[in-house]
């Protein structure tokens, strides 16, 4: 970019990076005015920025690893031998590329199916880990592929199955010894969910013609979930799980597809005649066999982690795109409001609203299939607008190519560009914080944000390190109101460097200067997101080996004297992201899902970059969970 400051766009930028560094209008709706600061309220020691074959801590913590790929969730499993790995082994084995990770209390006297006791457990010993898979890297998954290219194309029949069934999502019960966590293979919870689990598809868009196909001409019954990506919890006991990345399962010429409307959907989603190809030998991944398959996916997925035996829902509400998770604000006696992000290069942010009120003693199931979605329209002067996805609404109509309300959720990136939302780089999770009550938007990066595609929002052109904005509902702190069409906004942080030269690739973490931020203290590119029992805010990076260090985990206040002011607490090992993250209601425990280690450059399964976990020369790199302590075990990050 021109170091020029007369060049336009260099002026807009300076102009907008103004809102974050003080002064413009998006900083005078700032969350609170607590005074607390980041050393008090964050007092571990901070570690180096790194990036070598391990996982790293502060000094006085200590990390189990807790479930790797390939470890068995039944008692009769054995040993992990990754070269004899057949398909039916992988059904009963965890799965690969940890992602998402929710800890569900359990409650020693109750058993399975009584979920909604369950849930409402603040049990923090024993509890069910439910995780998802998002996809597979049969390059480090099996022996003989020489690069990450051939492993696209050249899977057997075989590795596709096993591919097949490592992905999805694990329920595995765990308990805390006095040695540390460990899972409890015997349980009756544990549970694999997989491409070939039965589900069902439920809310507005469930039946549509377009979600019907030859093996299930009802268009209620789809098969299996795949890319999920990261999730939410219910205050019902349930997980909402993310299909994202859905279209690189699929392969097919689209311009071979009938309908062209039908054809540019699946283009917009990925799905190619160059993808993997699952499709050579399961008919509905080929899109010149089965043209609906693809609609059937990019859902949200509820399961019933309580209920072993409960089926799946695809919750169509929550309209179809690339989701990365969708996260609920649920008060008893109030409307629910969900947040989710579409995690693509110039996609939304996303509010549900729930038509009925959540009730704690209800059947709350419905909420979720009646409401309404809305995409987020974020505005220069700092407000913000949620335009409703209704057909008949505005441009939802005939004239537009919808015809009914299946259609505007089947088609909400569609809808949303229509009702003019605002294109966003690339937002994964979206959450509130239980402490101060505003709902934080990772954006990850996006390179292809232009010069002249520029808004307030996304202020950076190529933007490389990524972004969080601040979401500022009606209200005061604690108070808000979550179900209000209109909100202010601020830009929490720009990730990157705060020293770097080029004001493009700066970092700005809220007023803070830029002496305030440690030199290991900043990151790029968030992804997803917890906040502790303080309302600190936990960001786990995906990108990070881009500007010469390991993805893992910064801390920071979202108030007082050290808001926005990130503090490095755990770095993986090269090649993987952190996902998850996940406290226990006592806070005492952060669970890490670290995602495709030794991904690197020329890395495979037979010449991998590194071996971690186990680092034993029989085992190939393995994505794993971690769970993270204090050894004194007092609450993590305090
Ligand atoms: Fe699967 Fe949006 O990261
Ligand atoms: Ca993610
Ligand atoms: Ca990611």
């Amino acid at each position: 970019m021109s170091k020029n400051p007369r060049n336009p766009v260099r002026r807009h930028f300076i102009k907008t990076l103004g809102l974050a560094a003080g002064g413009g209008a998006a900083l005078l709706t700032a969350c609170s005015s607590g005074h607390r600061s980041a050393e008090k309220n964050l007092g571990f020691a901070e570690i180096p920025h790194r990036l070598d074959a391990r996982h790293h801590l502060p000094k006085d913590y200590t990390a189990d690893i807790l479930l790797r790929w390939g470890d068995p969730i039944d008692a009769g499993g054995d040993t992990f031998k990754p070269a004899a790995l057949t398909p039916a082994e992988q059904q009963r084995r965890f799965g690969y590329n940890n992602d998402f990770i929710a800890f569900m209390p359990l409650d020693s006297d109750a058993g399975p199916a009584e979920g909604l006791r369950h849930s409402r457990s603040h049990n923090s010993r024993s509890g069910l880990l439910c995780v998802n898979h998002e996809y597979t890297l049969p390059h480090l998954m099996f022996p003989g592929y020489a690069d990450k290219r051939s492993a696209g194309r050249i899977v057997s029949a075989e590795h596709v199955a096993i591919e097949m069934a490592a992905c999805g999502h694990s329920i595995v019960e765990v308990k805390k010894t006095d040695e540390g966590w460990r899972p409890v293979l015997e349980s009756a919870y544990n549970r694999r969910i997989t491409v070939t689990t039965p589900m069902e598809i439920v809310g507005p868009a469930a039946g549509d013609a377009r979600l019907r196909t030859s093996a299930d001409p009802s268009g209620r019954q789809p098969v299996g979930t795949i890319a999920n990506c990261a999730g939410g919890k219910t205050p019902w006991g349930t997980l909402l799980i993310a299909e994202e990345g859905f279209g690189g399962a699929f392969q097919g010429n689209p311009d071979k597809v009938a309908d062209p409307a039908e054809a540019r959907n699946h283009r917009d989603f990925g799905v190619g005649p160059d993808n993997r190809n699952w499709g050579d030998h399961h008919p509905r991944f080929d899109i010149e066999r089965e043209p609906n398959e693809p609609n059937r996916f990019g859902w949200m997925v509820e399961i019933d982690p309580y209920d072993p035996t409960s089926t799946p829902r695809k919750l169509t509400a929550l309209g179809r795109f690339e989701h990365e998770g969708f996260t609920l604000v649920a008060k008893p006696g109030q409307l629910i409001a969900a947040y989710g992000g579409d995690d693509d290069e110039h996609q939304f942010v996303y509010r549900f609203l729930s038509s009925g009120r959540y009730e704690i003693q209800a059947d709350n199931r419905q909420l979720l299939s009646e409401g309404t979605l809305y995409a987020g329209r974020f505005d220069r002067d700092g407000s913000g607008r949620w335009l409703p996805l209704v057909f008949g609404l505005g441009p939802l109509t005939a004239d537009n190519g919808f015809h009914s309300q299946a259609d505007v959720l089947i088609d909400a990136r569609r809808a949303a560009v229509l009702l003019g939302a605002t294109p966003m780089d690339r937002p994964e999770d979206v959450q509130t914080n239980p402490v101060n009550d505003c709902t934080y938007v990772m954006l990850t990066k996006n390179k292809r944000r232009g010069d002249d595609g520029l808004n307030a929002s996304n202020p950076r052109p190529r933007n490389s390190a990524g972004h969080v904005l601040e979401i500022v509902p009606p209200g005061t702190q604690g108070n808000r109101d979550h179900t209000s069409d209109t909100f202010r906004w601020n830009l929490f942080l720009l990730g990157g460097n705060p020293q770097a030269e080029d004001p493009a690739e700066r970092g700005a973490y809220g007023q803070q200067s830029a002496g305030d931020i440690s030199p290991h203290g900043w990151f790029a590119n968030p992804d997803n997101v917890a906040f502790d029992q303080r309302g600190n805010m936990w960001i786990a990076t995906d990108g990070c080996e881009d500007f010469g260090f390991h993805d893992g985990l910064w801390a920071m206040a979202t108030e007082g004297e050290g808001r926005a002011i990130p503090k490095h607490f755990f770095g993986c090992p090269l090649g993987a992201e952190a996902c998850g993250p996940e406290f226990t209601p006592d806070g005492t425990t952060l669970f890490v899902a670290v995602q495709h280690p030794a991904d690197s450059r020329d890395s495979t399964f037979d010449k991998p970059a590194h071996r971690w976990p186990d680092n034993d020369p029989e085992l190939p790199p393995r994505p794993s969970v971690m769970a993270i302590r204090r050894r004194d075990g007092g609450p993590v990050g305090s």
